[in-house]
């Protein structure tokens, strides 16, 4: 049996009707940029995010590049983060002419450490920028601590973490991600739990003076139009993906519960795999953290071998991410160097995200974990 790493098939199955009608509806009315669905859109993930105000833009990545606008952060200014993410966390602080300075993650969460976080802030640092790894909010009480103490700005890349919890307690929820910093940033990519048929993002606040400046910045800053207060970009949501993502937002809070049962079996289906292969680790969950397991990564040492087995035996898998951030070509004047920040290096050898989907199917993890099994029983055997 094969296992797709991911598929959106079965999905578009169940949804397929609704969003046809959904587009139907877009194209009668003609209005395609920004508008009525836009807004609705908007209404639905303030309420979910718990925040009073949500701008949608064209990507997650320009919601960061935004939000780093909004502030006022540009040249001369540093920006903290962590070395193990998506590109365009860096590259959002590089594009606003800002300089992006690594704090390495922790081991368990692969969020950025604020034990580490502390060390690396000098005069010119304006913002720290967490960001919610896999689906799980980074370790925010500290790092809000930091930032408020030290006057920076918090910017939350909760690109992959849309509905994630940071600290629920027994009786009553926990922080969504992206309502914790000055600014939240959300991505829509297909593959995220909530994920358009296209590009499309979205960025939260609880500030009104920030969100007024972001409306007016993914508008080549202008209001009324023509007339332009700011220097801003084109970034405005489609409403055929805000129609595809309200039809989808229904079903947000079912998927991302089926998600968290396969990662459930998952832990089930490993527990006898676990103590007999050294170094094996499945996903740590902080504080009880919501995690919402837009993706699920296990960590291997001998993760390059397992990978191209398990495509030979037709388990389709993932790296996020090959080579951490301060190591890429593109940062090479930033002259780091291996060994500068270890956790990350390590993590980005070692780990390999697995098939997780609402509809993967019971069968189908048996499978994966078995080829696993299969993996270390043929290098016991010494194969
Ligand atoms: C951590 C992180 N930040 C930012 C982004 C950028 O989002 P987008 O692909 O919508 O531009 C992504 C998306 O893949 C991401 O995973």
């Amino acid at each position: 049996m094969k296992v797709p790493f991911f598929d959106l098939s079965p999905q578009f199955q169940l949804i397929g009707d609704e969003v046809k009608s959904a587009l139907d509806e877009v194209f009668k009315s003609q209005q395609f940029i920004l508008g009525q669905k836009v807004e609705h859109l908007e209404g639905a993930i303030a309420q979910y995010c718990q925040t009073p105000y949500a701008i949608g833009v064209a990507s997650g990545s320009d919601a960061l590049l935004l939000a780093l606008m909004a502030l006022g952060i540009g040249p001369g200014d540093e920006v903290l983060i962590p070395p193990f993410t998506f590109f365009a966390t860096a590259g959002a602080v590089s594009r606003v002419g800002a300089t992006p300075v690594f704090a390495d993650i922790d081991p368990k969460t692969y969020n950025i450490d604020p034990s580490r976080t502390e060390k690396r802030i000098s005069s010119r640092t304006k913002a720290i920028m967490p960001v919610h790894l896999f689906g799980q909010c980074a370790d925010m009480d500290p790092l809000l601590k930091i930032a408020k103490e030290k006057k920076l700005f918090v910017i939350e890349d909760a690109a992959q973490a849309l509905g994630a919890e940071y600290k629920p307690h027994p009786h009553s929820n926990g922080q969504r991600a992206g309502q914790m910093g000055d600014l939240g940033c959300l991505s829509f990519y297909p593959t995220k739990n909530l994920g358009a048929f296209g590009d499309a993002g979205m960025v939260v606040t609880n500030q009104p003076h920030l969100a007024e400046k972001i409306k007016l910045l993914r508008v080549h800053g202008s209001k009324p139009k023509y007339y332009h207060k700011w220097i801003g970009i084109n970034s405005r949501l489609d409403a055929l993906q805000a129609a595809i993502l309200l039809v989808k937002f229904k079903y947000l809070e079912r998927w991302t519960t089926e998600r968290q049962r396969r990662a459930e079996r998952y832990s089930v289906l490993f527990r006898d795999l676990l103590p007999s292969v050294p170094g094996l680790r499945l996903p740590t969950i902080q504080y009880e953290n919501r995690h919402i397991f837009n993706q699920y990564v296990i960590r291997v040492p001998e993760r390059d071998g397992l990978r191209k087995f398990l495509t030979e035996e037709g388990i389709g898998t993932d790296i996020y991410y090959p080579v951490p951030l301060h190591l890429q070509e593109c940062y090479a004047f930033l002259n780091h160097r291996k060994g500068d920040f270890p956790v990350s290096e390590k993590a980005a050898e070692e780990t390999l995200a697995l098939p997780i989907y609402p509809e993967l199917t019971e069968e189908q993890q048996t499978v994966v974990v078995d080829r696993i099994r299969a993996f270390y029983q043929k290098r016991a055997q010494g194969v």
